[in-house]
Order: C-alpha cells, then sequence, then structure tokens
C-alpha cells in the first residue's frame, strides 16, 4: 500500500469509526440540520460557545459513507479553541479545496489532518498508480489543469486531452457526469475496453426518458455512444473516497465487493482483476442491460456490503425504484 493509500486509510476510518465531536448536547446554543438529497447523507450540527466567545466545541450527529462522517469529525477536532473568525476562515479553505476538484493543494498549516481529504474525484487514478498501470488522465479543462494531481500521482501518471488519453489507452475509465458522455472520443476508445462509472441524477443530467422508464441503463448509453468499445460497469455504487480507503486483501473475511456488469467477458474479466487489485472482491450482475441492480435507489446502492450481501441485493432490486 502507498503513503498515500495508508494516510487516507489512516485518517478516514480512524474519524470514521471514533468520530471527533459525535453525540448532539441537550443544551442547544446554535443548532442546524442538512440533508444532502443527492446522496442522502445527514448532519445536525451544534455550535457551543467558550466565555470568551470563541469556539469550544462542535457538537454532531450523522449518517453517511466514511468520508463525510470523517470530514465531520476532522472539521470538529479543528475548529476547538479557534474564534469564530478563525473557523470561518478554516471552513472557506476547506470547502474551496473539496470544490475545487483538486486544482487547489489544501493548506495543511490551515486544515490540518484535514487537507488529506481533498481531491477525491481522483480515486480510481490513484488506485491503478498504486498498482503499477502508466494513468494518462483527461478533463474538460485542459491538462494544465491537472498539473497538481500529476505531480501526486508521480511518473507513471501524465496529463493530456481526452483524445490523447482515450488513444495512448489500453483501458479507458469514462467518469463524466452522464450529461457529458456525447462528448466522448468514440474514434480514439473504438476496440478498447472501457470502464463506465456513470450513474443518472435527473437534477444534474436532466430527465432522460428512457431511464426514467426503466427501458435503458446508463451504461447501455454509454454502450451508444461508444459502439465499437468493449464496455463494463465499475465503481458506481462505491463513494470515490472509499474507493482508496475500504479495499482488504483477498481472503480478508467479510471483504468489501462491488458489481461489475458487461456484454463484454475480456472487459468484466478486466473488471475483476482490478477489482481485486484495488482491494475488493466482485460480483458479475449479468449484461449491461441488467446493471440498473446496481444504480441509484436500489438496495446496493453506495453500501458497504460483502459479496453475498451484494448478490442478495442485486436479486432483490426492483426496476423502477
Ligand atoms: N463522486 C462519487 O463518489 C461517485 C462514485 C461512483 C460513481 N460516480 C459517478 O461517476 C460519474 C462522474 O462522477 P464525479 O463525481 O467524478 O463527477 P465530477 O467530479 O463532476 O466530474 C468528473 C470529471 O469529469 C470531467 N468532465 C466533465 N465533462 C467532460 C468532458 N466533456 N470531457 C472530459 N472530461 C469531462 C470533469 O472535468 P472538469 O473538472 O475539468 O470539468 C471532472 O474531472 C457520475 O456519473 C457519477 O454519478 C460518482
Amino acid at each position: 500500500m502507498s503513503d498515500l493509500q495508508s494516510l487516507y486509510q489512516e485518517l478516514i476510518l480512524d474519524h470514521s469509526r471514533t468520530p471527533h465531536g459525535f453525540g448532539l448536547r441537550e443544551e442547544i446554543p446554535a443548532q442546524s440540520h442538512q440533508l444532502n438529497p443527492t446522496c442522502g447523507d445527514e448532519i445536525t450540527l451544534q455550535v457551543h460557545r467558550s466565555a470568551d466567545g470563541g469556539v469550544e466545541a462542535i457538537a454532531w450527529e450523522g449518517h453517511g459513507c466514511a468520508i463525510s462522517q470523517a470530514s465531520a469529525s476532522l472539521l470538529a477536532e479543528l475548529a476547538e479553541g479557534l474564534t469564530v473568525d478563525e473557523l470561518e476562515v478554516r471552513i472557506a479553505a476547506f470547502r474551496e479545496a473539496m470544490r475545487s476538484r483538486g486544482t487547489i493543494e489544501p493548506d495543511e498549516e490551515l486544515l490540518g489532518d484535514a487537507a488529506a481529504l481533498g481531491g477525491v474525484s481522483r480515486q480510481v487514478a490513484r488506485v491503478a498508480v498504486a498498482n503499477g498501470y502508466d494513468v494518462v488522465i483527461a478533463n474538460s479543462r485542459g491538462p494544465e489543469t491537472l498539473a497538481d494531481l500529476v505531480a501526486e500521482l508521480g511518473p507513471r501518471a501524465k496529463a493530456a486531452t481526452a483524445e490523447e488519453a482515450a488513444a495512448a489507452a489500453d483501458v479507458a475509465v469514462v467518469t463524466v457526469p452522464l450529461h457529458a458522455i456525447d462528448q466522448l472520443p468514440a474514434a480514439q476508445l473504438a476496440g478498447k475496453i472501457v470502464l463506465d462509472t456513470n450513474n443518472y441524477y435527473f437534477e444534474r443530467d436532466g430527465h432522460i426518458e428512457a431511464l426514467d422508464k426503466g427501458e435503458t441503463t446508463t451504461s447501455e448509453l454509454v454502450q451508444a455512444q461508444l459502439p465499437d468499445s468493449k464496455i463494463a460497469k465499475a465503481f458506481n455504487h462505491i463513494y470515490a473516497a472509499e474507493i482508496t480507503t475500504d479495499g482488504t486483501a483477498a481472503g480478508t473475511p467479510n471483504r468489501r465487493a462491488l458489481a461489475t456488469a458487461g456484454d463484454d467477458a475480456e472487459a468484466v474479466a478486466f473488471v475483476t482483476r482490478f477489482y481485486d487489485e484495488a482491494g475488493f472482491d466482485t460480483v458479475n450482475v449479468g449484461p449491461l442491460s441488467e446493471s440498473w441492480r446496481v444504480e441509484r435507489d436500489r438496495p446496493a446502492y453506495v453500501i458497504r456490503q460483502n459479496a453475498e450481501e451484494l448478490a442478495a441485493n442485486v436479486a432483490r432490486a426492483n426496476r423502477l425504484p
């Protein structure tokens, strides 16, 4: 395991298992409840002031993925003893780093351990580099905006345009919002294995009638855009941050499992091998047309489950949520 993975593992697991500030108090000086309708994460948070007007403690209770629990815990720890102005500066810095999609390097002096949570959308590249793959990364804004990530990933990584990255790839990971799949470089991806991480969020992607009616799947839409590529579903039903924290060695009791789906046996075999390298068992849910079973609002979506539990959740999924 790389130093980076160890850092994530240590911080996120420690803070999500033993969260700092967890537990609301009876006395309620200022309290706020927040719900993220996209992922279902929830938090209730109280700010307790000290006699001099500073922050004595943040008390909170919530539920969600390991990264959101760890974020609340890290920020609660960071806040203690600060003035309100100091805390506002740190929260603004944290928010900026988390929303920057990695274009801003979090300031460790300002954020302490919480700096390690920046850049969650780069997890598959991190796992790939840690396992000896060469990686070419692209985004919508141009390779120059990926310089920090490339520097972090080291000599196995470089940045390019989407067309160049597709042309360089033996295997490509398509991890763009669903509404952007019509811009994928189909010619450069022809004949190649393409891992599709997509999910459908009508709030973000706009309504797509065939998905609303359960007549197709996001992976079949990607396949339609890339008719000559070998598509396999991958990593869609795990929070990105957990890709580098939840993997364990093959044979570990209760190892977390992830689903794949595909019409091409070679692509499914690749995902199975890659999942194992990343630390996950595989459950194959069948062809792309069955991949709805692990999409949003189905029982298997973004929860931790072993292979047996995942297979059971896949079997009991309803076509229309
Ligand atoms: N986040 C998660 O935990 C998670 C987990 C599993 C699956 N998913 C699914 O995976 C997909 C991507 O999610 P995400 O959270 O990674 O989304 P994101 O952070 O909004 O976007 C991912 C990347 O797509 C790039 N992009 C957008 N349009 C592009 C284009 N036309 N050409 C090249 N690159 C483009 C963005 O580049 P710029 O930053 O330059 O715009 C960004 O780097 C979604 O369908 C999501 O539902 C997400």
